[in-house]
């Protein structure tokens, strides 16, 4: 039987937290390979495990999962620096490998991203924009052209669809989100590629006839970090108007949080920074529409529902439908109706094993 390949996606604007499913689908899964996709260091996926904190860039968050061979696909852009010491950090030298035709980002590309249209937009100033233009142009360097990467290449196309032949499963970690899409966000205000699971499957040199679930990730609210003025942040009126958005205002109150306004407490309330850059997420309610549009693009088979603990802290670390109170119970059940979709993963706190796994 061939394996199975599941593909982890964003389906808002990134941040929704894809790390921590995929922490917990590498541990339980126990999938051979575990595989980046997406843009590049631009993104941050947070990993909670034994009791550290991990931001990764580069290394795929499955490499708590110590069975798991990791691979960075060659749409990816690799950030050699970066790579390297995240490498260092998590102790993987011995299996983790890049494609050879990975794009490189530079130094230029990094100062490139910090002024003009880059700064205007407020991108997260890793290069990846400049680097991609200069792929495009044809002048980008390749994995295979840095000699402290040579170690780590590999031929990922081949490697995975090998492993898939011989009935191994495979998990595919995206990143970023739908709304950040080049094609299909709020441009110009988007990264530099397709956020879709097709295009994790052109990252990775995956057929998409040999995907069999994509699982579709969103959070219980929305956050936002750089510009775009086309999204409807909660106002403090709305924030004091809505029983759940009031009752938290005041928790983060009692918990003498910073910020100014009702939406900076609630961020600052809910840790909500940039994993990259460290900015302040700004928070909106959730919207159905953009999920909707999400969830046909990406021809989702599963949807996952992440923090959850933070609108109903009685929740935290449930691991049972039974253990949600009866208002967190008909938020998901309210939200399953609106989006169209069972929701089969709910994380009730950012560890691997706090969620409710529901999946047949
Ligand atoms: P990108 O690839 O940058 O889009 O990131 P991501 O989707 O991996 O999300 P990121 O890790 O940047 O942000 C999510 C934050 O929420 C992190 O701090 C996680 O640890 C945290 N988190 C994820 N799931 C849960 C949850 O169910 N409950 C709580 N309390 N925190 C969570
Ligand atoms: P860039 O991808 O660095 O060019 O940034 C373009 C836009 O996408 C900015 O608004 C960034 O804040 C946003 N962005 C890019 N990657 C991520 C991510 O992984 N999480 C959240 N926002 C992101
Ligand atoms: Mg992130």
């Amino acid at each position: 039987m061939r394996g199975k390949v599941s593909i982890i996606v964003g389906g808002h604007y990134g941040d929704e937290g894809k790390g921590k499913i995929i922490s917990y689908l590498a541990l339980h899964d126990r999938p051979t390979i575990v595989a980046r996709a997406g843009v590049g260091p631009n993104a941050g996926h947070s990993v909670y495990y034994r009791g550290k904190k991990y931001g990764l860039r580069m290394i795929p968050c499955g490499f708590i999962a110590e069975q798991a061979k990791l691979y960075i696909g060659a749409g990816t852009l690799v950030d050699p620096e970066r790579f390297l010491k995240e490498v260092e950090m998590t102790g993987t030298k011995s299996r983790v490998w890049i494609d050879k035709r990975c794009a490189i980002i530079e130094e230029k590309h990094k100062r490139e991203d910090r002024v003009g249209k880059a700064n205007e937009i407020g991108t997260t100033g890793s290069g990846c924009g400049p680097a991609n233009a200069a792929r495009v142009n044809r002048i980008a360097k390749q994995a295979r052209d840095i000699p402290e990467l040579e170690q780590y290449l590999a031929d990922v196309p081949l490697e995975i669809n090998k492993a898939i032949d011989g009935g191994e499963d495979i998990l595919v970690e995206a990143s970023q989100g739908f709304g950040l899409s080049l094609y299909y966000g709020n441009y110009p205000y988007v990264t530099s590629k397709d956020t879709t699971a097709s295009s994790a499957c052109a990252d990775l040199g995956i057929g998409p006839t040999n995907v069999s679930d994509v699982i579709v990730v969103f959070k219980a609210y929305m956050s936002r970090v750089g510009r775009d003025p086309y999204i409807n942040y909660l106002s403090d009126e709305e924030i004091k108007k809505s029983p759940i958005w009031s009752r938290i205002l005041k928790e983060a109150e009692e918990n003498k949080v910073q910020g100014k306004t009702a939406q900076e407490k609630i961020a600052y309330y809910f840790d909500e920074k940039g994993t990259v850059t460290g900015r302040p997420r700004k928070i909106a309610e959730f919207d159905y529409q953009l999920a909707h549009y999400a969830l046909k693009v990406n021809g989702a088979t599963q949807v996952a529902l992440t923090c959850l603990d933070k609108l109903f802290p009685e929740c935290r670390g449930a691991r049972e439908l039974k253990e949600l109170s009866s208002s967190a119970k008909n938020f998901v059940e309210n939200m399953e109706k609106k989006i169209g979709h069972r929701i089969t993963l709910i994380s009730t706190g950012p560890n691997p094993e706090e969620i409710i796994d529901l999946r047949c």
